[in-house]
Order: structure tokens, then C-alpha cells, then sequence
């Protein structure tokens, strides 16, 4: 039976200039680079610095440098989906500017938030839009600016988090072995307590702020029990991804590359030991980039492009606010010199 594949085609990242160091947060909080790193794994992150600067002047970067890697007419895109919970505004979305900005006159748009799973959910969903056949091109971001929710006076967040933003273009292919083969998703929100940002929306609306009650100034900052997250994670993102292993029979030695949400090294480590995987294959940039929340899916498949192999196989694994957490199949489509 003839079927159609998503397929990524290219990839594309940005992350700003500055960075912020360990040394810079010690500065600012009581922590030490000693802490962040042997509990995070992280080293610096990267900050959008400059008035009126929104996600969308960092997805803009990337899906520009993806559209020219892979030769790409911005008019034949048929959909640009962008993950992200740094919206530019809360109304338009922020890939309806995304797409104003690229040229890319003949796309629908959408944001889609799902914490930092909203990559995975995205991909997922224009893998489906693909599939069904009504659609050939589509470019998938995941972004975020972390630096304009977080609170860089709380240092159970403000060392965790990085702005940074990456994409990728899939289309479609018919009867291809390659692209886009299997994925799971699952939300329980009951994890409301353990990860959020209150403020801002319909609980909490503009007519409610009072900037000069610092109990309510904080809900407008994310705020995180990382304990709690760390554990969920853990067990989570492993066991979500060893049931998308077993419905493909896949064991840890047929996977080539497991690209996980970059929270914290030490929940990497632990799925992929679940998942029989060594560290060799696992993509990590945690140390130099931190939580980019959305950003962190794509900005692996922009800093491994190159090792990544024709027919690779590649597991992506997520865990994010919500609680929502997913996992997906594919294989890599294309060598890179
Ligand atoms: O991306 C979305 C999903 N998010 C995640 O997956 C993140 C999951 N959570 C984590 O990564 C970890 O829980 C953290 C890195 C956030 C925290 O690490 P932890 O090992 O769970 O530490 P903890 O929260 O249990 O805190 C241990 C101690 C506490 O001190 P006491 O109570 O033992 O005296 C904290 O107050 O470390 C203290 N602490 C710090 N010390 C130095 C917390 N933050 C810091 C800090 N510097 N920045």
C-alpha cells in the first residue's frame, strides 16, 4: 500500500550573541559554577538583548539560514507552525509574523504550546498535516526568550534557562523509507502546581496586576519544584520513549542517536541509560545553551546535522510544564558534507 512520509529536509538555528556565564549568575544569586554544573550540566546560556526584541527576531534568523541551506522559495511553504510559550504577543501568534517576515505569502500559521514538548507536538502535527496528503512543505520552530519570564532574583530557575531558537523543514515523500515514522504524546495536568507561569492569562488578567505586590509581580515569572519536574521527567520521558522502542522493535543498539530535551544532563543521562544508549549517541549542548525550553529539540538537530547520517536512526524524547511529554521515531533523511 503506497503511503506519504514527512520528511525533514533541513534544519536551521539561531541563538543570540550574549552570553551568560556561571560566573555572571553567581553575581546576581547565591550559587556557585560548582552547583549549576554538577547538578545541571550547564556552563552559559545565551540572552536576546535589545528593546522590542521578541522570539520572532530569533526564528526569523533560523528559518532564514534554512530556507537558503536548502534552497527554498519561501512562497512554496505551505505551513509554518511555531512551538513556543514566549509568544512576541499574545494576539496575532507569533508565526503569523514569522511568516510576514520570511515571505512566506501562501502559508497558514499557527502557534502551538505545549511547554517543552511543544517542539515534539509541533513536528508531530505537521508530520500529520503531511501524511494526509493535502500538504507538501511545511517548516516547523520550536523558540523561546526564557530571559523575558524568568526571575533572575530566584535561583531555582534563573540558571536553568537560555533563549535560542531552531526549525526544520519537512515534506512530503511518497513510499519513502526515511522521515517521520512513529511518535507518542501524553499531558496530565496535574502537573500545574510543580511547573507554571500564572500571570498573564485569563486567571490572572492585565486588570489584575499590581505591580507593587510582589507576591503577584512573581506570577509572571516561571516558577518551578524542581525536584518534583526532575522526578516526572525522569521516569516519564524514559518510559514513554522505551514504548516507542518496543511498538518498533528497536532495541538500544538500532537507534544511532537519541536527541532529548536538554533540562538537565542528569535526567539525559538516566533516559538514555534506561534505553540501553550510550552516551556516544546521545546528542547533548546543554553545557552551552541551558533549558531553551521549545528551542532545544531543533537547536540539536542544528548543532548534530553534520554527524547525523542517511538512515540513522533517531529517537526524540521530551518532558515539559503541563505536565506534557512525548517521544518520536524517524529516520535522518540526508548526509551533510
Ligand atoms: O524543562 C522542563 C522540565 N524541567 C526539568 O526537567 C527540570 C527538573 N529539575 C531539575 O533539573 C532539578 O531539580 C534542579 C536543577 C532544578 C534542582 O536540582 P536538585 O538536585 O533537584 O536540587 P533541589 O531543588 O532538591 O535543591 C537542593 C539544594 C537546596 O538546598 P537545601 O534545601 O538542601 O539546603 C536548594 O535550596 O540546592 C539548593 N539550590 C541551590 N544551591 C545553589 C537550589 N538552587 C540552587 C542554586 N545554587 N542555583
Amino acid at each position: 500500500m503506497s503511503h506519504i512520509r514527512a520528511v525533514i529536509k533541513g534544519v536551521g538555528g539561531y541563538v543570540p550573541e550574549y552570553i551568560l556565564t556561571n560566573q555572571e549568575l553567581e553575581k546576581k544569586v547565591d550559587t556557585n559554577d560548582e552547583w549549576i554544573t554538577s547538578r545541571t550540566g550547564i556552563k552559559e546560556r545565551r540572552i536576546l538583548k535589545g528593546k522590542d526584541q521578541g522570539t520572532s527576531a530569533m526564528a526569523v534568523k533560523a528559518v532564514q539560514e534554512l530556507l537558503e541551506k536548502t534552497n527554498t522559495n519561501p512562497e512554496d511553504i505551505d505551513f509554518i507552525l511555531c512551538s513556543t510559550i514566549t509568544p512576541d504577543y499574545l494576539c496575532p501568534v507569533t508565526s503569523n509574523l514569522i511568516c510576514d517576515m520570511v515571505g512566506a505569502k501562501n502559508a497558514f500559521s499557527f502557534d502551538l504550546m505545549a511547554a517543552c514538548s511543544g517542539f515534539l507536538f509541533a513536528l508531530s502535527t505537521g508530520a500529520n498535516f503531511i501524511e494526509s496528503g493535502r500538504y507538501k512543505k511545511g517548516i516547523i520552530i520550536g523558540a523561546d526568550k526564557m530571559s523575558s519570564i524568568v526571575n533572575y532574583e530566584d535561583r531555582n530557575t534563573c540558571i536553568l534557562f537560555g533563549d535560542g531558537a531552531g526549525c526544520a523543514l519537512i515534506e512530503a515523500e511518497e513510499n519513502s523509507s526515511y522521515g517521520i515514522i512513529d511518535m507518542a504524546m501524553r499531558t496530565d495536568g496535574s502537573g500545574l502546581n510543580y511547573l507554571n507561569i500564572r500571570g498573564g492569562g485569563s486567571r490572572l488578567p492585565p486588570q489584575e496586576y499590581k505591580f507593587d505586590d510582589k507576591e503577584i509581580h512573581k506570577k509572571f515569572f516561571i516558577h518551578q519544584e524542581g525536584a518534583t519536574v526532575f522526578k516526572t521527567a525522569v521516569t516519564r520521558m524514559a518510559d514513554i520513549s522505551a514504548f516507542i522502542m518496543e511498538k518498533n522493535n528497536l532495541k538500544g543498539e538500532d537507534i544511532q542517536w537519541l536527541v532529548p530535551h536538554q533540562a538537565n544532563k542528569r535526567i539525559i543521562d538516566a533516559t538514555a541509560d534506561r534505553m540501553g544508549i550510550g552516551p556516544e549517541k546521545v546528542t547533548l549542548n546543554i553545557e552551552k545553551y541551558g533549558n531553551t525550553t521549545n528551542g532545544t529539540l531543533p537547536l540539536c538537530f542544528w548543532d548534530f546535522e553534520k554527524k547525523f547520517k542517511k538512515g540513522d536512526n533517531i529517537i526524540l524524547a521530551a518532558f515539559g510544564g503541563g505536565f506534557t511529554w512525548g517521544s518520536m521515531y524517524l529516520k535522518w533523511a540526508y548526509d551533510t558534507k
